[in-house]
């Protein structure tokens, strides 16, 4: 891909979701979520962009990653619009309706060499619990990139929220979890035994933080976990909770794991 393609791609997202921010019918705290997607969909192509360039990526797959970055949750202005929620299970699966959008705008229509299966498979797969055996070999680094790019920039989100006492801002999470709620010992569980406790398993803000904190067992490059050690976003999360013990020891794992990633990549 290169730098003029990167502009056509650009060019059609800002105009996209431009028409969703500025829309004039829709609701105050609809039109913020809007915003809210297009500042973190920027920013996660800034993030998925420098990550490429610290892996030593040509400058072709920079500019692939960057793109994928700005495209990622594209079906997010188009679901938002239609049934006012983020929430997946109450509405579409956001990175289907996001092939789909890209698709019929014809944005992809002339990137060569696989750059468009490779951009695709990015979007289709990015928010899914892991990466699926059998997928093209060539998509492959691509897709662990977003995934990571898009994490990092939701732990920024989120411990700002927490920190600014402004989770309300965010009905898909406030609405659906007891704010003031203990941890749930069977999600703590699975956090503590290095694994990625399911969504349904999340009744308080508590829990949710405590999700956030298994996604460093997911991060896929090194560049990414040392951008979330000099980010000190475990120490944050942990900031962020009571202090308790049993919290205490979910965060071990997670900081052991976070190191020899840090070490050894
Ligand atoms: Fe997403």
């Amino acid at each position: 891909m290169n730098e003029a393609e990167l502009k056509g791609i650009r060019d059609w997202f800002e105009l996209y979701a431009d028409r969703y921010c500025r829309e004039n019918g829709c609701r105050e705290s609809v039109r913020a979520m809007m915003v809210l997607k297009r500042e973190h969909s920027r920013r996660v192509s800034q993030e998925a962009a420098t990550l490429a360039s610290d892996l030593g990526w040509n400058r072709s797959d920079q500019i692939t990653s960057e793109a994928l970055g700005l495209l990622h949750d594209a079906g997010r202005f188009s679901q938002m619009a239609e049934f006012g929620t983020f929430r997946d299970v109450e509405s579409v699966n956001h990175a289907l309706r996001g092939v789909q959008v890209v698709q019929e705008s014809k944005v992809l229509d002339r990137c060569r060499g696989g750059r468009r299966e490779q951009i695709l498979d990015g979007i289709r797969l990015h928010n899914g619990l892991r990466v699926p055996a059998g997928l093209s070999a060539g998509s492959v680094p691509f897709l662990h990139l977003i995934r990571d790019a898009d994490k990092l920039d939701i732990f920024e989100i989120f411990l700002d929220a927490f920190r600014n006492n402004r989770i309300h801002d965010y009905p898909e999470i406030a609405h659906h979890v007891d704010l003031e709620g203990p941890v749930s010992p069977e999600l703590a569980a699975e956090v503590r035994a290095g694994r990625i406790p399911s969504y349904r398993m999340i009744r308080s803000l508590c829990d949710w933080k405590l999700l956030q904190v298994s996604w460093v067992f997911d991060l896929h490059y090194r560049p990414s976990c040392r951008r979330v050690g000099e980010r000190r976003v475990l120490e944050r999360l942990r900031d962020s909770l009571p202090d308790t013990a049993e919290i205490a020891g979910t965060f071990e794992g997670a900081r052991a794991h976070l190191e020899m990633r840090c070490r050894t990549g």
